[in-house]
């Protein structure tokens, strides 16, 4: 994939997984991140680095999170940038994804941020644009979704102050979650001392471990003595049979409830992507609860797609 997404000097060209990147290149995005931070407490949110380009958000897939905060990342580097309604553009009337892409580029865009339901989407449409075109994985079926990955790494360091030393669980519906693969990545290649996954057997993709994760399928015992707790959601439109009794009694063995912070160290935070099901993976006074940094995260994911945008657009360095 490093083939893909990085020029012939090793930088990055496009952004579409975490797997095979090096953690040079990672703690590079995570430090022009921090310097993008302050812009969101200036008078004017605005700094003009990518003035004159364009930048495309094509979202095959719902999104609250990702498109608005890349929409504000473009805007807050003084990009254009294009919404593009998928349901109502003419692929509805049979044009071939390539054949919008190629109608895109002709309108001399610079950047396509893609989320597709289809894994390795992204990847077929780095292959097939123009060389002048870079492409932003917002997400690919169940692959990765590395800007995720990479604003859930920010926000540890920001918590944290380091990555050695940590012990990580990730909890839940590891089987469906691009965020999942993502973040082990990352944590593995930023070198966490340890990462949990922690799910019923059915939620476990086959070999989970070869990522050089430790596997439990016991809440309690899996979250004794982490210090980053990153929870994930059922994800209902990815199960294609059932894999679980119900909700009510997922929520019994697996849910994030007060009782369950007890395991875990009083500095430990809580994480989750989004979107949060209250009730079913976390009880509300968890996510609502002085640990929870789920909106933290959500504001880092600005400063972090700024970082990841400009460099990609080769505007900004490795520094
Ligand atoms: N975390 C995340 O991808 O959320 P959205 O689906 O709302 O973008």
């Amino acid at each position: 994939m490093n083939t893909i997404q990085l020029d012939n000097q090793g930088r990055l060209k496009h952004f579409l997984g975490i797997e095979g990147l090096r953690r040079d290149l990672l703690l590079s995005i995570l430090n022009v991140a921090k310097s993008f931070i302050t812009v969101d407490a200036q008078v004017v949110k605005k700094v003009p680095l990518l003035r004159g380009k364009t930048i495309v958000n094509l979202f095959f897939e719902p999104s609250t999170r990702t498109r608005t905060t890349f929409e504000l990342a473009a805007k807050r580097l003084s990009a254009d940038v294009l919404n593009f309604n998928i349901s109502t553009s003419s692929t509805s009337k049979g044009e071939t994804l390539i054949d919008m892409l190629r109608n895109l580029e002709a309108m001399h865009c610079d950047t396509f941020v893609v989320r597709h339901e289809a894994a390795g989407a992204v990847h077929f449409i780095a292959q097939h644009v123009s060389p002048s075109i870079h492409i932003i994985n917002a997400g690919d079926g169940w692959h990765e979704h590395p800007t995720q990955a990479m604003l859930d790494m920010y926000t540890i360091l920001q918590c944290k102050g380091k990555f050695n030393h940590l012990k990580v669980a990730i909890v839940g519906d590891i089987l469906h979650s691009r965020v999942a693969r993502s973040d082990i990545h990352a944590l593995s290649i930023l070198g966490v001392s340890e990462i949990r996954v922690i799910a019923p057997k059915t939620l476990l993709p086959f070999g989970v471990e070869h990522l050089g994760v430790k596997v439990f399928n016991h809440l309690r015992t899996g979250l004794t003595d982490v210090d980053v707790v990153i929870m994930l959601r059922l994800q209902r439109e990815r199960m294609q049979s059932a894999l679980l009794p119900s909700a009510h009694e997922y929520f019994q063995y697996y849910g994030l409830t007060e009782e369950m912070l007890e395991v875990i160290d009083s500095s430990a935070i809580i994480m989750h992507p989004g979107p949060i099901n209250r009730g079913v993976e976390i009880a509300s006074e968890v996510a609502d609860g002085s640990r929870s940094v789920i909106l933290q995260q959500v504001t880092n994911g600005i400063a972090v797609r700024m970082a990841i945008m400009a460099m990609t657009l080769g505007v900004i360095g490795e520094g």
